[in-house]
């Protein structure tokens, strides 16, 4: 079999965008990703992606932004900062499992710790499920683990959540309850399609796990690896550092940054269906799994000038988002980009859609990776310097293990 390795921005970025190239890293993660939004193709992917991007329309964001999402980063920094001191993996990962689970339209009827820490423990068992490609475990072990999560997950959250929603959908149906009574989430806008998407509750069951892996691991992983790379350039430049502690549209630059140098895919794999060729002139025989070499693509000397030197005030070109290819692009291209990593003041493209969005859409969005970063920051969190931080010996990936910090 052939395999094509591509490593140019450009050629990545063309590639993302090829629609005979499909899906291919999530073959071995089956168990937790068959038939999930990120491994449909055609039109099977368009029906599926319009359904669910109803909810990730520009300004959604925004408002969540206004409305609560500084009281929840606030709010579960709280306890860490009072006792002293955090592992910025778990952090992370409460700080978004909460966002995470309501986008999902997985309730948390009780919201104590018990039942975030449960929800914490099934977004880490499917996240490695999902990549169970990049495992250094044994593979049938995982997938066993995964599997018996899947079905605590289903009898603890998703089925109150379905039977909820399901009573939610008949009340409207009858007349009682109004469009507006109706949750905005992922499982709510499956139901109300469910002939036209063709699915079942495995389904539904898998869909809801991806988004709660999707969504945690990644924005967990990306806090992590701005936090560090923060504390690194404080070290280097105390002046800018500190100018951007108390400036969000910087810190939001050192989130995108980071994003670039840390891809939380640090690949993508595609087969090629047809035979391509690259506007560089690349030939992709039919058949070929095709490696996007996304880390490599964000460090590619004739797009980022000192591509290896983490710099918040460096240039881009204006066709160059500065998180590079970390949230994908084409039809895959993260659905939470704007959730996660905001939208720049200065953003005048069109958004992940492909529609040109309106003057009023503009307006800044920090994202919660941001949002986490700043909260941190001001509660002035610095490396614990007795417990260095770990790498995950579990993954081959670029990921902490764990990451301890101390505050004051
Ligand atoms: C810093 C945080 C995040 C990063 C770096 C990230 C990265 C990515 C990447 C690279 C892809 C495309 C993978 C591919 O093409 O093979 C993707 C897809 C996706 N992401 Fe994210 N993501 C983040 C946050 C989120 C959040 C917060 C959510 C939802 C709550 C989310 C939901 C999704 C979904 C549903 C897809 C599949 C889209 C599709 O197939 O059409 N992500 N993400």
């Amino acid at each position: 079999m052939t395999t094509i390795t591509l490593d140019g921005h450009a050629d990545v970025r063309d590639a993302f965008r090829q629609r005979d190239l499909k899906q291919a890293l999530y073959d071995e993660g089956g168990v937790v990703m068959a038939d999930c939004l990120l491994v449909l193709h055609g039109d099977d992917h368009r029906v599926r992606r319009r359904v669910e991007n109803r909810l990730f329309r520009r300004g959604t964001f925004r408002h969540w932004e206004r409305e609560f999402l500084h009281d929840v980063v606030r709010d579960t920094l709280a306890p860490f900062a009072a006792a002293g001191r955090a592992d910025l993996v778990e952090l992370g990962y409460r700080t978004i499992m909460s966002l995470t689970a309501l986008v999902a339209g997985i309730d948390r009827p009780t919201g104590d710790a018990a039942e975030a820490d449960a929800l914490y423990r099934y977004a880490k068992t499917f996240s490695e499920g999902a990549t169970l490609v990049h495992t250094t475990r044994d593979p049938d072990v995982v997938r066993a683990e995964v599997a018996a999560a899947l079905e605590e997950f289903d009898a603890g959250f998703l089925q109150p959540s379905l039977a909820r929603r399901r009573d939610l959908l008949a009340r409207q149906a009858a007349g009682e309850l109004g469009e507006a009574d109706l949750p905005r989430d992922v499982l709510t806008g499956l139901l109300r399609h469910w002939d036209e998407l063709g699915i079942d509750e495995d389904v539904l069951l898998r869909e809801c796990a991806f988004y709660l892996q999707a969504g945690s691991h990644s924005t967990a992983d990306a806090f992590t690896h701005s936090a560090d790379e923060f504390f690194a350039w404080v070290r280097r430049d105390p002046e800018a550092a500190e100018r951007a502690r108390h400036d969000p549209a910087l810190l939001q630059r050192c989130v995108h940054e980071t994003l670039r140098l840390h891809p939380a895919s640090p690949v993508a794999q595609r087969r090629a269906l047809a035979p391509v060729v690259l506007r560089s002139g690349t030939e992709i025989p039919e058949g070929a799994l095709v490696v996007l070499d996304i880390a490599a693509a964000n460090r590619d000397p004739r797009v980022f000038d000192r591509p290896d030197v983490f710099d918040p005030l460096r240039e881009v070109p204006s066709d160059v988002p500065r998180w590079g290819h970390a949230f994908g692009g084409g039809m895959h291209a993260c659905i939470g980009t704007e959730l996660a990593g905001g939208v720049p003041a200065s953003d005048k493209t069109s958004d992940k859609t492909g529609e040109k969005a309106g003057d009023e859409a503009h307006e800044q969005v920090l994202g919660t990776v941001t949002l986490m970063l700043s909260a941190l920051l001001a509660a002035g969190a610095r490396p614990d310097p007795e417990l260095p931080p770990r790498r995950d010996p579990h993954s081959s990936r670029d990921h902490f293990a764990s990451y301890p910090v101390v505050f004051g």
